[in-house]
Formats: structure tokens, sequence, C-alpha cells
């Protein structure tokens, strides 16, 4: 019963973190940190598309990282995302370039 109610706990602070200032779902940190350049759904805007078929689509998890804090010619440097945000963030990417 103590196990049932600590762990209802547990996620109900996970389901508040979601709600506050920091983005915790893939598609919410792609709209506030990449989607005003990148486009809505990937799609292209400033810069270049990253769905499906695009240059972008064929780099590894690993040169996401890379160029997301780094940053690349024209794209500044985003070190304000943790390890879980950017999972969530490139495991969004790869969902929509999959459909
Ligand atoms: C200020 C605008 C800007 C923002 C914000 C931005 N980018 Fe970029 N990004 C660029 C530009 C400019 C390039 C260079 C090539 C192009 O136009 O696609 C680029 C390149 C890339 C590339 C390499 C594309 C290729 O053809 O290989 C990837 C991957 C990428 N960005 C992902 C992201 C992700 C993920 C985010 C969110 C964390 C993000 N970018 C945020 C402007 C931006």
């Amino acid at each position: 019963m103590k196990q049932t109610v600590l762990s209802l706990l547990v996620t109900a602070g996970l389901f508040l973190t979601g709600c506050q200032e920091t983005p915790t779902s893939g598609s919410a940190i792609y709209a506030r940190s990449c989607g005003t350049c990148h486009g809505v759904e990937l799609g292209g805007g400033v810069a270049g598309p990253l769905t499906a078929g695009s240059a972008a689509a064929a780099r590894s998890d690993a040169e996401y990282l890379t160029i997301i804090r780094e940053g690349t010619t024209g794209m500044p440097a985003n070190r304000n995302l943790n390890d879980a945000q950017l999972d969530a963030l490139v495991a969004y990417i790869r969902v929509v370039q999959a459909n």
C-alpha cells in the first residue's frame, strides 16, 4: 500500500513537472528550441528541413547531439537542454521522420 501511494505521488510529480516552464516532451522542446528555424513538424523555414529524405534525416543520433550542443554554420549552440530533454527531443524528431 505504502509503495502504491509512493508511486502515485511520483507519477503525479512527473505529470506536474511536464506542465512547468521547462518543457519535458520532445514536441514541446522542438517547438521552443528548434521550430522557430526548422519549421513546424521539421518542415523547414529559415533553416533547412529535418524531414524524412533530407540530409539532416540521414544523420545519426550522435551527430544530432553534437550539432545541437555545438551548433553549426548559422545555427547557434544550445547548451540549455539536459540529457533527458535531448533524448526526448531526438526521439520526437525520429518519430516525425518515420511518419
Ligand atoms: C537560429 C536558428 C536555428 C535554431 C533555433 C536551430 N537550428 Fe538547426 N540549423 C540552423 C541552420 C541555419 C543550419 C544550417 C543548415 C540548414 O539551413 O539546414 C542548421 C542545421 C541543423 C542540422 C544539420 C542539417 C543538415 O543538413 O545536416 C540539424 C540536424 C539541426 N540543425 C537540428 C536542429 C535542432 C534539433 C534544433 C533544436 C535544438 C535546431 N537545429 C535549432 C538553424 C537553427
